[in-house]
């Protein structure tokens, strides 16, 4: 295994990737960021410069899970301080398993301004793939906004008749790359439908060859589709873990999630074909991400001839829950879970109001994040920084109808955490409730940092402890890092806590996560090695640098 040596510069600058003119931040001048090319068992190292004028910054390494370098997770006010303007701050981890990963901001709202890329490991040399392909290629699906994210977390902390949700984003982009309609705003100096940001992204394709396309999702709010017209996708990868084989003409997507699929070029080579995303589970406004499906040796920008193909309908679960369904561990690389679980988590997952603001709560508890980061805080008994009380593992099963907005919408904000024992085995179940407006319940996609977790199962309604269990998928569950919470639904996770550190669980929609919808779990904190004092500074962390 070798280490790679990478030096970035994160930057605001002037881009126009839908053809509007807005603030994106770059890394090295680009968004998506450059990829992380690795083979698995090396170690990445990343020199991250922070060139914002005036904010600060943090990377997370998406699905990578940290083992032994909890300080790298780059989670804002869970594993580090944020790096300030003019600093540098180093990154160094190991990619120990082959796949498909992310990397994005973890502060504040940063994301959604363009903050993001992708991370591949190859096999190590030399062994191979249990499935054939002639070539590889990376797509990073995104939804984006005009606005920036600094007027957007503005309107989401506001009180009252103040609040301001974002509202459905401007366009899809498809590595980093989209089309707004620019005849909408009138003659507008903002808007350049020749700019060359806004060429639409070309995968370009021989006839007959197989492609092993890997596409992710790191959307701030959208839950997509995505299809090649007239192709047919085998989905084999689903975050850096095998999948038994299985056709789609579609594939739903959320954000944090990532796949391959296999794709042949078997169709008619003489013309282009669309590459399209849009929005399901949310009745959106917002216009068909699109990208050119290109057959060598047709022109890279040559529209194909026919009318890009709309995608399914945004309000058909059915179909989101039968794809669901339907992904599990390949045969021959099978980890079984545990028989059972030591300690189960029910996570009620409503939305509330605390002080006339409008939050997401957990079992009736909004997250929010404490001054002193919690890894910094517990391995050094600076308890007093954040509340020491147990965050509730339940809700009154009983008596609350989740298909009704919450009777008594007022919830509680606290930062305090779930403390896990070290290498116990951890059920979490995610109960989707009904929103504040009637008959509205959202698609949640919940990730968890420093681990994979094996699906048990997805269930429509409430969990039913006694008699859902018996249904879990003990065989051959997939293990992943991002899943689905689906409409009104259920869904069952397991992991063990074996990774000491402190470790953000949350839904990656950036706008929940930023209004509460998130928890965090600490295992093993005195199994952690001294942490490098790079990621002190902040909150009662001042201590350790500036004694
Ligand atoms: Cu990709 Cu904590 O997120
Ligand atoms: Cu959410």
């Amino acid at each position: 295994s070798r280490t790679l040596y990478y030096k970035w510069e994160v930057k605001s600058e002037l881009k126009s990737p839908d053809c509007f003119k807005k603030l994106t931040l770059t890394i090295n001048g680009r968004s998506p960021g450059p990829t992380i090319y690795a083979h698995q068992g090396d170690t990445v190292i990343v020199e991250l410069k922070n060139s914002f004028v005036t904010e600060n910054v943090a990377i997370h390494w998406h699905g990578i899970r940290q083992i032994g370098t909890p300080w790298s997770d780059g989670t804002e006010g869970v594993t580090q301080c944020p790096v300030l303007p003019g600093e540098t701050f180093k990154y160094q981890f190991v990619v120990d398993r082959p796949g498909t990963y992310l990397y994005h901001a973890h502060y504040g709202m940063q994301r959604e301004d363009g903050l993001f890329g992708s991370i591949v490991v190859w096999l190590p040399e030399g062994q191979t793939e249990p499935f054939a392909y002639d070539h590889d290629r990376n797509l990073i699906l995104t939804d984006w906004y005009h606005k920036s994210s600094h007027e957007h977390s503005a309107g989401l902390a506001a009180a009252g008749s103040a609040f301001t949700w974002v509202g459905e984003p401007d366009s899809l982009l498809i590595q980093g790359r989209g089309r707004f309609n620019c005849s909408r705003l009138g003659a507008s100096a903002t808007c350049n439908s020749s700019s060359p940001d806004c060429v639409l992204y070309p995968i370009t394709v021989v006839p007959g060859r197989t492609y092993r396309l890997r596409v992710s999702s790191l959307t701030s709010l959208s839950a997509l589709s995505f299809q090649i017209e007239g192709h047919t996708m085998t989905v084999v990868e689903a975050d850096g873990h095998y999948v038994e084989p299985f056709q789609v003409s579609n594939l739903f997507i959320y954000s944090g999630e990532t796949y391959s699929v296999l794709i042949k070029a078997d169709q008619n080579p003489s013309r282009n074909y669309w590459i399209t995303t849009n929005v399901v589970s949310r009745n959106s406004t917002t216009p068909l991400g699109l990208a050119i499906f290109n057959y060598y040796p047709n022109h890279q920008r040559k529209f194909p001839p026919t009318t890009p193909p709309a995608g399914p309908a945004w309000n058909a679960v059915a179909p989101r829950l039968a794809q669901s369904h339907a992904i599990k561990a390949r045969q021959g690389f099978i980890h079984p879970p545990p028989k059972a679980a030591d300690k189960v988590i029910v996570l009620l997952n409503t939305q509330n109001t605390v002080n006339g603001r409008r939050r997401w709560s957990l079992n009736n508890v909004s997250f929010n994040m404490p001054h002193t980061p919690y890894l910094i805080a517990l391995k050094n008994n600076l308890l007093h920084t954040f509340s020491q009380a147990k965050p509730p593992t339940g809700y009154d099963f009983k008596n609350y109808n989740i298909f009704v907005p919450p009777p008594n919408p007022e919830a509680t904000v606290s930062d305090a955490i779930y403390r896990l024992d070290f290498n116990s085995t951890v059920d979490i179940i995610l109960q989707n409730a009904n929103m504040m407006a009637l008959n509205t319940s959202e698609t949640h996609p919940w990730h968890l940092h420093g681990h994979d977790f094996w699906v048990l199962g997805y269930g429509e309604g409430k969990f039913d402890m006694f008699k859902d269990p018996s249904k879990y998928n003990l065989v051959n569950p997939i293990m992943k890092n991002t899943v689905p919470l689906h409409p009104f639904g259920w869904t069952a996770l397991r992991f063990v806590a074996d990774n000491p550190g402190v470790w953000a669980f949350h839904c990656h929609i950036d706008a929940h996560f930023f209004m509460g919808m998130g928890v965090v779990f600490e295992e093993g904190i005195e199994k952690v090695q001294k942490l490098p004092t790079s990621i002190m500074g902040c909150g009662e962390s001042k201590r350790f640098i500036r004694p």
